[in-house]
């Protein structure tokens, strides 16, 4: 296996962030015009969800829907006659359902019951720029609306493509996803976590999310079961790796670069991978889990070029 050069490094990290912005653009663009089609009595619960979904967000998530769609797409049309024939879904609504869910955990984990922060995104934290009872209200649209496109005919136009779609969402979500991760997390606080109890709590709060992304996109590109299982196991390891890569951008960088508050974890007793493993272990294992990621879709060859570039980035980030 050969070794990368810093020049590697830049060239991936350069191409991926030129895909993610595209990505990032296009889901940008679906949300803002749903937004404009909402005819709401309540608009400042409007401007507050828009402001939760809206203020530039990395949209790794849309991307790994985007990027698992046009795996699942692309290898359908290259080897499956039969398969090019099927309905395909709007990737873009389901990359956009699944922003808007994530950023109601956001609005939700900065909330002073939570983490209590007051930057997200390099802006005033939602119930900040307006007031912890619209911040919460915003929270809970943002998940609903995430269904409610998730459940749209205009997003895939087979009806039980959309009840899967609805339910990978809702289980990656709750009591055995993130809200179940962010309870963990909050009691961790309270209780020293094990390491096998952290790497749990991180595979719900994050990793769980992170999965539904990708498994969601190759739904949506009309993947086979043996597709969908590969992107899992892709999924489940930069899932981990991009919470590592969260924990010790939270113990290294600065505030002004993370857009977000900086060493809250150490401060609030957190369960961290970097107080079992130190940052060098911390930084291993992470790439270690992008080797992980990069062996799942090895079936898949140059097809999955992207989404291996998304897993370089999710450790390579700087906020
Ligand atoms: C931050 O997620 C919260 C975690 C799950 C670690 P991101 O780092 O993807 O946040 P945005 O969407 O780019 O702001
Ligand atoms: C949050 O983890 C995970 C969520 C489900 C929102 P963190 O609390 O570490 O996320 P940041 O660092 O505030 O973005
Ligand atoms: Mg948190
Ligand atoms: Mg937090
Ligand atoms: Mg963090």
């Amino acid at each position: 296996q050969a070794v990368m050069t810093p020049t590697d490094t830049d060239r991936l990290t350069s191409a991926v962030t030129g895909r993610l912005a595209a990505d990032a653009q296009r889901v940008t663009q679906w949300l803002e015009a749903w937004f404009a089609r909402q005819d709401a009595a309540a608009d400042r619960l409007a401007e507050a969800m828009s402001h939760g979904v809206l203020n530039g967000g990395k949209r790794l998530r849309a991307s790994l829907v985007l990027s698992a769609a046009r795996l699942a797409t692309a290898h359908a049309s290259a080897s499956d006659a039969k398969a090019q024939g099927q309905p395909k879904g709007q990737p873009e609504a389901i990359a956009a359902a699944v922003e808007m869910l994530h950023a109601y955990s956001l609005i939700h984990d900065d909330l002073p019951a939570m983490d209590d922060a007051e930057l997200r995104r390099g802006l005033p934290a939602a119930h900040i720029a307006f007031d912890e009872a619209t911040a919460i209200l915003a929270g809970d649209a943002l998940q609903t609306a995430a269904f409610e496109i998730s459940a749209s005919a205009d997003t895939h136009p087979n009806a039980e493509t959309r009840c899967q779609l609805v339910s990978c969402l809702a289980k990656a979500s709750g009591l055995a996803g993130m809200a179940g991760g962010q309870m963990l997390d909050l009691q961790a606080e309270k209780t020293r976590f094990s390491l096998e109890q952290t790497t749990q709590m991180q595979a719900m709060k994050t990793g769980a999310l992170i999965r539904a992304a990708t498994v969601m996109g190759g739904i949506a590109g009309g993947a086979s079961e043996t597709m969908i299982s590969a992107l899992a196991d892709y999924a489940d390891a930069i899932g981990l790796a991009f919470q590592l890569a969260d924990d010790l951008l939270d113990y290294q960088a600065e505030s002004t670069e993370l857009g977000k508050p900086a060493g809250r974890d150490a401060e609030a007793g957190k369960a961290s991978y970097v107080h079992f493993y130190g940052v060098e272990g911390t930084r291993e294992k992470a790439e270690a889990l992008v080797e992980v990621a990069a062996k799942a879709l090895a079936p898949f060859a140059n097809d999955a070029e992207p989404l291996l570039e998304l897993a370089q980035f999710s450790i390579n980030r700087t906020h």
